[in-house]
């Protein structure tokens, strides 16, 4: 009989997505040994397509890492955004009100690309295609993870911390009991319909639109493909979009303005997202540590979600450095306090921006006037542009 594998390391991650690769890559730095287990391929992790925008201090810590080089060349850096409702575009110039800081659209899958490179060539252990995923004795000193490999074969990870970094689905989570969670969640009645389409983007920057048939967002991944989102049923089969529908509905949500043309190409590839709002209270359990979307969750608006994610990790990278280097944990004591206080601000700024460039059905004609005056209210008035803008390129950290 084959033995079964058992590896040891410092900080076993479960899931290789922005939260697991940004934390392995700033332990590295700390000299902090880590193995991460992700159960899809590095071709599928690679390859989802997801949000965009990175904020400010997101761009300097890739750069801080050495892994920013390509976004460097390859991302889009805008001095703001446009919003768009009643006909007219407002431009909000994010680099100004916010003394310098820009507006980064580079697309999730790419930063994930540049990561997994980058760590593989400093000799990481990243295993992909990994099965039941397990966690045990969380609460003890010497937590383990079991799992099955690749292959199939049944494996151990003993290791100091687990860091649950394994999104909303995974395990790691639920390896908290009920009893110590306290969650909060919100769905909302509204889905994105996002395609990627062969064209040029029609405009240099985004424009999030509001409009009476729903919201449109124009965004872009490079100077020849874009990418765009139409509000729609979540429940909505993607049969009932076809092309035809997408453009039409495109046209009419973002072509408000006199002279402005959205620019159409082959659309090659489409899907729906549903959209909530979830945040589970205590991040920490024993010598787990949850982080990025395995604790919480925002609405696509704003694109808040990978910036969050990493914020975690940078508290947690602290936390554990001063745990290895000096024998205080105080930092891992503080941990989710530290991060809670910055996350519901990042998700009350997503549920703002969600609910007030969305159109609701079930939402009263005074909700409804509410939500324009909130958009008169960021157009009109220097202090309320200048949260949304301090909000939207990333409060400090
Ligand atoms: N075992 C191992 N890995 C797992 C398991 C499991 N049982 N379940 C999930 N995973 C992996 C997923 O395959 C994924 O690659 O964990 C990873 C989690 O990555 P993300 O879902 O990207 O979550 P996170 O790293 O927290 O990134 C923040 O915010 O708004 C979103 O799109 C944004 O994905 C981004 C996220
Ligand atoms: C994107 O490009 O995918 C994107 C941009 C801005 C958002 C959300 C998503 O607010």
């Amino acid at each position: 009989m084959v033995a079964t594998p058992k590896i040891r390391t410092q900080v076993g991650i479960i899931g290789a997505g922005p939260a697991g690769l940004f934390l392995s890559e700033l332990l590295h730095r700390h000299g902090i040994a880590s193995v991460i287990l992700e159960s899809r391929t590095r071709e599928e992790i690679e390859g989802t397509i997801r949000a965009g925008v990175l904020e400010n201090w997101t761009v300097d810590l890739m750069n801080q890492l050495g892994v920013g080089e390509r976004m460097m060349r390859e991302g889009h850096f805008h001095t703001g955004i446009t919003l768009r409702f009643k006909g007219q575009s407002h431009h909000l110039d994010m680099v100004e009100l916010t003394g310098g800081k820009k507006v980064t659209v580079y697309p999730q899958h790419e930063v994930i690309k540049d990561l997994v490179a980058h760590r593989l060539a400093q000799g990481a252990e990243i295993h992909f295609g990994v099965r039941d995923v397990a966690l045990h004795d969380i609460i003890s000193d010497r937590p383990f993870i079991t799992y099955a490999q690749a292959d199939g074969t049944p494996a151990v990870l003993t290791c100091d911390f687990i860091a649950g970094c394994d999104g909303f689905h995974g395990p790691s989570r639920q390896a908290i009991p009920a009893a110590a969670r306290k969650e909060f969640q919100k769905i909302y009645p509204y889905g994105w319909l996002g395609i990627l389409t062969e064209a040029p983007p029609s405009h240099h920057e985004l424009i999030y639109a509001r409009h009476d048939r729903g919201f449109a967002l124009l965004s872009m991944r490079s100077p020849e493909i874009q990418r765009l989102y139409v509000q729609c049923d979540p429940k909505d089969d993607i049969a009932l979009w076809p092309d035809a529908r997408i453009w039409s509905e495109l046209h009419q949500r973002l072509e408000t303005v006199d002279g402005w043309t959205l620019t159409e190409g082959p659309i090659i590839q489409k899907g729906i997202i549903a959209m909530r709002s979830f945040v589970c209270e205590t991040m920490r359990h024993g010598r787990l540590f949850l982080a990025g979307d395995a604790a919480h969750i925002v609405p696509p608006t704003g694109a808040k979600g990978l910036n969050l994610a990493v914020a975690d990790v940078l508290v947690l990278s602290r936390a554990l450095e001063k745990f290895y280097a000096q024998g205080d944990s105080a930092g891992l004591d503080a941990y989710a306090a530290t991060c809670l206080a910055r996350i519901w601000k990042g998700e009350r700024f997503s549920w703002y921006m969600t609910t007030m460039l969305h159109t609701d059905e079930a939402a009263s004609p005074f909700e409804h006037r509410i939500r324009e005056a909130d958009l008169d209210y960021v157009v009109s008035s220097r202090a309320a542009a200048t949260a949304l803008a301090e909000n939207y390129v990333g409060l400090p950290i």
